[in-house]
């Protein structure tokens, strides 16, 4: 957030970090311009509370014009030094970032050959620094902020802030959200209108690849050209109170919507000539990877399923046998490990105490440990040999949308490297996999953009007593997670079976109207075992069950039997369990809301189950 104008400047941006503290809220800090010419900071690890309680502490001079930050950590533990704002030009330029920086290592090694020193191990640090050093040349923040920007490669929102310049606070985009808010005689910057609403409801869109300049009394915008851009502006519909959501009914519906970029930053920087490269991989090395003669999946809930999505294609791809369990019962049954078996546990929190015991008893039998973890410096990674960050961004919702398309993509990553090291994969054959996994995000767009026949479907079934789910191959681990959704959203006895499980035992529950999910698998696999799907489908429907099947566009094999057909777009049929799944979300948060439950806060549950 940023701020200038008429106003305390640490008063604003403090009630809309709070409101924007659902981003993330590892750390914050804030940074001002002081009456006396100078700046002036503070940033504490830990809830928005710690860095009210350190300003009270050690009062900054207030000043009009600052920028604050709460974070969601992805380089560098939650700490002190690591919370932003970060400082550069001996102290007095102070930067903001949330995004990634991919070609950090590099800038960082140029500013340590001409002397600089960090203060963190933040990627963020760097651009400070840089600006910093562009300052010292421009003695104007704008044609600073624009120098440095041009080099930066990923994702990032930047705002700095400079002691000689007292009234202006200037920001730049790529990959992440920048929003203007118009004030009188005042103007704001926010990652989104949350940050703002309280005190105007007017607003103005930074684009990719621009850069604003703003003062009490102007916005100027432009491209990373430098070249003046035309802004739409719009009026925020909602008001501060869903701020916490950023205008969605709840965090569900707004973490449901944010699968595609989920997605996409898990793939980011870890794709490099169309193969896959994951730089955290490193620390374990290419031999250990060749020498793995086992993975073992431990996880709990939805992660778990996540993690039965990712042992068929693992195990596809590297040719590597690949078994999923559940951390719980891991280590109680006395499993036979190696160090030739890599025990990868999947936690989106990194604090599942079930999934933590699970891996400290992996290491203390010899095994090596690979972490698949959404929460930077959490127990977990701290615990494993090596970690594969996630970066869906902050789960506030108990029921995990987001985080589970990005754990199945980190899997997919994963076992595609696995494949490219063991040489079980043709280059081409990864590069095309690639390149089909890269397609999904705008995909999984278009999905998530026709969910609202899924909410009529809901409603319309607001008083089901019972809901079964089949699916084959990846798209059995789908239907296990769409009746877990169910159960704990709208508190229904929800069942997932594999497809061809049904004829041994669980066909007897099928009787006149009950309802049935079933993920379809694509026609085009030549495994035929879509042809064995519409079978099942057949012999369900001939006992009176109610058929919702999910299948892929132009499926037409599918629709005589189907009493309802939710379409998902042409994928690789690897990839489609993250497609099919979307509708499954939309399912188990409308039912949810239909019968008037809380839907980001289910009773019973937590968000982090910390004891075992
Ligand atoms: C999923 O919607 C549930 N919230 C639950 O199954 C969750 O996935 C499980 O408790 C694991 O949590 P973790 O990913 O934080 O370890």
């Amino acid at each position: 957030m940023g701020y200038v104008g008429h106003r305390g400047s640490i008063e604003v941006l403090l009630g809309g970090l709070k409101r924007l503290e659902y981003r993330g809220y590892d750390s914050a800090g804030v940074a001002v311009l002081t009456p006396d010419g100078g700046l002036g900071s503070a940033k504490r690890a830990g809830k928005l509370g710690n860095l009210t309680d350190e300003l009270s502490a050690h009062p900054i001079a207030d000043g009009q014009t600052g920028i604050g930050h709460t974070r969601w950590a992805t380089h560098g533990g939650p700490t002190d030094g690591n919370a932003h704002p970060h400082l550069g030009d001996g102290g007095k330029l102070a930067l903001i970032h949330n995004g990634i920086i991919e070609n950090f290592s590099e800038l960082k090694a140029e500013l340590t050959e001409r002397g600089h020193t960090f203060a963190s191990e933040t990627d963020s640090e760097v651009a400070a620094l840089l600006v910093g050093e562009a300052y010292r040349d421009t003695h104007d923040l704008t044609a600073a902020m624009l120098a440095v920007v041009n080099r930066l490669e990923g994702a990032f929102t930047l705002l700095a802030v400079h002691a000689d310049e007292p009234d202006v606070v200037v920001g730049a985009r790529r990959n992440s959200p920048l929003v203007v808010g118009l004030g009188e005689g005042e103007n704001f910057l926010g990652s989104d209108v949350a940050a703002f609403v309280a005190y105007t409801k007017q607003a103005m869109e930074i684009g990719q690849d621009q850069l604003v300049t703003i003062r009490p009394g102007s916005v100027e915008v432009v491209d990373f050209d430098g070249n003046p851009v035309e802004s739409r502006r719009f009026e925020v519909d909602w008001d501060a109170s869903a701020a916490e959501k950023g205008g969605w009914s709840s965090f569900m519906a707004k973490e449901i919507s944010e699968e595609p970029d989920a997605v996409a930053n898990t793939i980011r920087g870890r794709v490099t000539d169309g193969l896959v490269h994951i730089p955290e991989l490193d620390g374990l090395g290419d031999d250990v990877l060749r020498s793995i003669d086992r993975v073992l999946i431990i996880a709990c809930g939805t992660a778990a399923y996540a993690g039965m999505v990712g042992k068929y294609a693992i195990e596809q791809w590297a040719r590597v046998p690949v078994d999923v369990e559940l951390a719980h019962e891991f280590r109680y049954r006395e499993p036979v490990l190696s160090p030739n078996t890599l025990v990868v546990s999947i936690s989106q929190s990194g604090e599942t105490m079930d999934t933590l015991m699970a891996v400290k008893y992996a290491r203390e039998q010899g095994a090596r440990t690979l972490s698949i973890c959404n929460t930077q410096g959490a127990t977990i990674p701290r615990e494993s040999d090596a970690v594969v960050y996630t970066h869906a961004g902050p789960e506030v919702a108990v029921a995990s949308t987001k985080a589970f398309v990005a754990q199945i993509t980190a899997c997919y990553l994963f076992g595609l490297q696995l494949a490219q090291v063991r040489e079980t994969l043709a280059a081409d054959a990864v590069r095309a996999l690639v390149a089909d996994l890269q397609k999904v995000p705008d995909q999984l767009r278009d999905v998530i953009a026709s969910g609202e026949r899924i909410a009529e479907l809901a409603h319309w079934m607001a008083d089901t007593r019972s809901v079964l789910f089949l699916g084959r191959h990846v798209g059995y681990p789908i239907a296990l997670e769409g009746a877990l959704k169910l159960k704990e959203l709208a508190y229904i006895h929800a069942e997932g079976f594999a497809a061809g499980e049904l004829k041994h035992g669980p066909i007897a529950l099928i009787e006149p109207g009950q309802i049935v999910f079933v993920i379809v698998p694509s026609p085009r696999d030549e495994r035929s075992l879509h042809a064995k799907v519409v079978s099942n489908i057949q012999e369900i429907r001939a006992r009176g069950a109610r058929v919702i099947a999910i299948a892929e566009a132009g499926d037409v094999a599918v629709l005589p039997h189907a009493d309802e057909v939710i379409r998902i777009p042409l994928a690789s049929p690897f990839f489609e369990p993250l497609l099919a799944v979307v509708p499954l979300h939309f399912f188990g948060m409308e039912l949810a809301a239909a019968k008037g439950l809380d839907v980001d806060q289910p009773r019973n549950l937590a968000k982090s189950v910390t004891v075992e």
